[in-house]
């Protein structure tokens, strides 16, 4: 890569946005950061002022702005809702956005990132799970490269590399199996906010943590891989692979398979989104495959862990169904952290609000915005009845 890489990152101080700062770090002058945006962790973004001197930052609401201000004084010129949000995703000069806000709130600024023709470096799965197709066209209409940085569909993407479409006969994507993997039906009725978001093998949000004990990550998954590659849900395939060493892998029509192996740090896939299509050596511990020890593999447990399940029929049943499935799981997740609802119900939130909105249409943006605003009120008028909350 000649030059500098510059870079916007929306949601720098959550897990992957930190992640992705380290990264750049790392590379000295080989990025500059010319905007970033947050939620209110002015404690962090400060921090991240200081280092990177962005030149347009954007936070929550006009009180964080004016919190962070009284910091940092002028060294940036301070935005702030939605509308500043996309500002950094449109920022003029930047190359490439790194899309890490958490839930549907990143879709409008990925969409108009793509729209102006940016690469996009994307963690933020559930822009592509509610307008997956909308997304992709207006990438290819506009020429932006959509890099994955969910640690599975970025290794999906390596092996893909050099690969005819039409010798592709199935992914595979691994999930860890989380927490539970072995806990029988009645443990998962009392399981805690605080055992769920203990993780076997990944450091990560809040939300995406929880998605990944209940399965729902890996079936948000499914939805990304249909649309980053193109390829129809019977030919997308989940296995549980509870070490993470292998991130994900490729059938191919003649029987081969090609895998993607390595540590389990996100700065791994995102310093392959950022540098693509080149690949630049590591300042990472080198993975030891020996040490990494037996490879088990075995098939997800359906009745344990419905989320997946759920996911592949929103998925099938198409226009705002996986708008819907999502509003409903942002809904379903918020309330178990705050202890508003069961563990097992949050699967079941999910398939009334997907029954509730059966059939409705997502021809346009539009549409599926306003699926995922009637959802969310469904799923959060389920939340109270007593029967779905344990
Ligand atoms: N973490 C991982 O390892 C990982 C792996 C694969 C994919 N992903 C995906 O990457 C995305 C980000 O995940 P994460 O784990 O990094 O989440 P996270 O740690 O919870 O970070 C979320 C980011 O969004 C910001 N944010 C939240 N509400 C906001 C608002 N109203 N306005 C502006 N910014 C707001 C947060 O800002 P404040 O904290 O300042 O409020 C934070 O910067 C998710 O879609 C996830 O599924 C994550």
């Amino acid at each position: 890569m000649t030059g500098v890489k510059r870079l916007s990152i929306l949601g720098s101080t959550g897990s992957i946005g930190r992640s992705a700062l380290d990264v750049v770090s790392a590379f000295g002058e080989r990025f500059e950061i010319v905007a970033l945006a947050a939620g209110g962790n002015i404690d962090v973004l400060e921090r991240q002022i200081r280092e990177h001197r962005p030149r347009t930052v954007a936070v929550r609401d006009a009180a964080t702005a004016a919190a962070l201000a009284s910091r940092v004084g002028t060294a940036c010129r301070i935005v702030h809702g939605g509308e500043g949000l996309v500002e950094v995703a449109v920022h003029e000069g930047v190359d490439m956005v790194v899309s890490a806000l958490v839930g549907a709130l990143g879709l409008l600024p990925t969409y108009e990132a793509l729209r102006a023709g940016r690469d996009v470096a994307l963690a933020n799965k559930e822009a592509l799970v509610v307008a997956g197709e909308h997304m992709t066209r207006l990438a290819e209409q506009t020429g932006a490269a959509i890099l994955p940085v969910d640690s599975e569909h970025n290794a999906l993407h390596q092996c893909l590399r050099g690969e005819r479409s039409s010798e592709v006969r199935r992914l595979w994507l691994t999930a860890s199996g989380g927490p539970f993997r072995r806990a029988t039906l009645e443990e998962l009725g009392r399981v805690s906010p605080e055992q769920a978001l203990d993780h076997p093998t990944w450091k990560m949000g809040p939300k995406i943590t929880i998605d990944s004990a209940t399965l729902m990550n890996k079936g948000l998954e499914v939805i990304e891989a249909r649309w980053l590659f193109g390829i129809e849900p019977a030919r997308i395939r989940v296995v549980v692979h509870p070490t993470s060493v292998v991130h994900s892998m490729v059938e191919l029509v003649d029987g081969s398979f090609k895998a993607q192996l390595g540590i389990t740090d996100m700065r791994h896939p995102i310093q392959y989104a950022l540098t693509w299509p080149e690949r630049w050596p590591t300042p990472l511990p080198p993975f030891d495959p020996v040490a990494a020890g037996p490879l088990e593999f075995a098939p997800p447990d359906a009745e344990r862990f419905p989320c997946l399940a759920l996911a592949y029929r929103a998925l099938e049943a198409g226009g705002a169904a996986p708008a819907v499935l999502n509003a409903a799981n942002e809904i379903a997740v918020a309330a178990f952290l705050e202890r508003r609802l069961g563990f097992l119900a949050i699967p079941r939130v999910i398939a009334e609000t997907l029954e509730c909105h059966a059939g409705e249409a997502g021809g346009t943006l539009d549409d599926l915005l306003a699926a995922d605003r009637a959802a969310r009120r469904t799923a959060e008028s389920r939340l109270g009845e007593g029967a779905l909350s344990r």
